[in-house]
């Protein structure tokens, strides 16, 4: 047999890493090429990059108790005439289960009781998917075992078996509506807490800048998850825009794109009107948000409680950040850290109830 059958039939590996390589780089031009004019022309593909809301778990939110956790009900509020709001409560373990047979019954015996101190939290979900997500029941879980609190979560319109349609603007009037519902029902007697993972974290934000205005409605504290600096800033830096961020067109279109679509999402902006002690959590191997947006806000928080200071307003809000350094925790995984409320307890949380 000749030397040169032999490579006709068995061809060089080289050949083939060849192919792939043009295959590869064909992919990443046409990308390259599509993408821009995709959102010269179609710029509300921008909106379904940053919500990704058409991601769905399939979850039937009605049986909660089918991914292991107990005690958690499921219930709806109609915020305007087209959004109703899917919403689990976590209940605390300090109150006892008791037999109802309505909503009205329900909400009386677990959260109206004036009698009740125990703090609430609203927990605001990231972009994509829905409240049944693992990191989500995840920390959730956590809050309420450890916390003893009882612990709300929910999804914004469009999202999950939310109706209407997903808008900054439109998630925000969500958590306002979530916290105003929550404090009446509650007759203003206990303490809410917000908490934000990651587009959460500026919804949270945005919702604590706007009670701020708000004697009446003070928030215990808020803490912030994987927080971005604002929408472009986290576009530019996610690890799947490394390989187009450097062209020219980046940068330019997707923020033309973001205002068409009226997304800013300014996490940085808002918290300076916060009027409530604030944690940031990030960890350092995050790629989706990565780390030197949380350090950002920081630096911002500080920056704005010197300002007060200067100008000798009262104000509540304090500012600290807990960093994780290569734990592995990522963009979604602090839920794991083991000291995590035992570490919130000494910067914002009561102490034991
Ligand atoms: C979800 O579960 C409830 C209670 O078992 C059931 O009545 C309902 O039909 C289910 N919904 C869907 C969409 O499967
Ligand atoms: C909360 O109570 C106020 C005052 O009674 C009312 O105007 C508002 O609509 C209520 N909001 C919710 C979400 O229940």
């Amino acid at each position: 047999m000749s030397e040169s059958n032999a490579n006709r039939r068995w061809p060089k590996p080289i050949s083939i890493l060849t192919k792939i390589s043009f295959i590869t780089g064909g992919i990443y031009i046409l990308i390259s090429l599509t993408l821009p004019i995709l959102l010269i022309i179609y710029p509300t593909i921008v909106k379904h990059i940053v919500f990704m809301n058409f991601l769905k778990t399939g979850t039937n939110f009605t049986q909660p108790e089918a991914f292991g956790v107990d005690r958690v009900f499921n219930f709806y509020l109609d915020v305007e005439p087209t959004v109703r709001l899917g919403i689990w409560h976590y209940r605390s373990p300090l109150v006892q289960d008791q037999s109802y047979t309505t909503d009205e019954e329900y909400f009386q015996k677990h959260i109206e009781s004036t009698s009740s101190k125990i703090p609430i939290i609203i927990y605001f979900h990231g972009n994509a998917f829905d409240r049944s997500l693992f990191n989500r029941r995840g920390m959730c879980k956590k809050l309420r075992e450890e916390l003893k609190y009882d612990v709300f979560t929910f999804d914004y319109r469009g999202f999950g078996d939310s109706t209407g349609e997903p808008t900054e603007e439109g998630l925000i009037r969500d958590a306002r509506y979530v916290y105003d519902w929550l404090h009446n029902i509650s007759n203003g007697q206990r303490k809410i807490y917000i908490w934000g993972q990651s587009l959460g974290s500026s919804v949270a934000c945005q919702l604590a800048a706007r009670l701020s205005d708000d004697e009446s409605k003070s928030l215990a504290g808020i803490v912030m998850e994987a927080a971005f600096i604002n929408i472009h800033q986290a576009l530019q830096t996610h690890y799947l825009s490394l390989l187009f961020r450097w062209q020219p067109w980046f940068s330019s279109l997707t923020e033309k794109a973001l205002r068409i679509n009226k997304l800013g999402f300014q996490t940085r902006g808002h918290l300076s009107s916060v009027n409530c002690p604030c944690v940031l959590l990030h960890a350092d191997d995050d790629y989706t948000v990565p780390y030197f947006h949380g350090k950002q806000l920081l630096q911002a928080g500080l920056a704005a409680r010197d300002d007060h200071k200067q100008k000798k307003k009262l104000l509540h809000f304090t500012i600290d950040m807990i960093s994780y350094h290569g734990a592995g925790y990522g963009h979604s995984l602090i839920y794991r850290a083991p000291n995590l409320i035992p570490t919130l307890k000494r910067v914002i949380f009561d102490e034991d109830l």
